[in-house]
């Protein structure tokens, strides 16, 4: 997480305030903007940066489609001006997964098929990577509560629950982080097939929604 990267790009639009130049850290990685200061960090993530795997949904803080960690902790990026990111940490559901070794909560979701569309995943699997990271030994009541702000209009919530609390049990078990450090069972399914690399991205919140729907497993 100490990579510095240095790219600028200036987005925003033609009326307004002019756009200015800001700094973000983002996964480790600091990137130069030009963005117009009322772009919401959501905004220029996916539209700056082409970190999509942050969905929008609502744009009112609704939904928390758009979850992402500000110094670790969950924010909706929808509801924060993109200036307001400047000097924290940003973490995007692009960087929770070490290479392809997942975040435990995003190989709990893979094993217990937590997700149908997959549109309301990426923020459902911040939230509940934040949660696991600092409570394993979570309840399926503190599950409820940590994810009530999230809609999932799959109504896939009871395997979310299950999902989640197998990867606090996986981390409780004192391995480190659940399927991070293991070689080989990230790229399978449960069934143990094995998951192209279409699939794999769309399990980490990286498939572009708009673009496919969803991969298959010869994508
Ligand atoms: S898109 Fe941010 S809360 Fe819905
Ligand atoms: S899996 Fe479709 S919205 Fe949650």
């Amino acid at each position: 997480m100490n990579q510095t990267i240095t790219s600028s790009i200036s987005i925003g639009s033609s009326c307004g305030p002019a756009a200015e130049s800001l700094e973000l850290s983002i996964n480790g990685r600091r990137t130069t903007v030009r963005a117009d200061p009322a772009m919401t960090l959501a905004e220029v993530l996916r539209d700056g940066l082409s970190l999509t795997g942050t969905k929008i949904g609502c744009e009112r803080g609704a939904c928390s489609a758009c979850t992402v960690w500000l110094d670790g902790e969950v924010a909706a990026s929808c509801m924060t001006l993109v200036f307001d990111a400047r000097g924290r940490s940003i973490t995007t559901i692009e960087g929770l997964a070490r290479g392809e070794l997942l975040h435990p909560v995003q190989h709990a979701f893979v094993e217990h098929d937590a997700m149908q569309c997959g549109f309301c995943t990426p923020g459902m699997v911040m939230t509940c990577a934040a949660l696991v990271d600092r409570h394993p030994q979570c309840t399926e009541e503190e599950v409820r509560a940590a994810i009530s702000g999230h809609l999932c209009r799959c109504g896939t919530y009871t395997n979310i629950f299950k999902a989640v609390l197998a990867a606090g049990q996986q981390q409780h078990g004192g391995t480190d982080g659940g399927c991070r450090g293991e070689e080989g069972p990230t790229r399978h399914s449960s069934h143990g097939i094995l998951l192209s690399d279409a699939k794999l991205r769309w399990y980490c919140g990286t498939w572009d929604w708009l673009s496919g729907w969803p991969p298959s497993d010869g994508d």
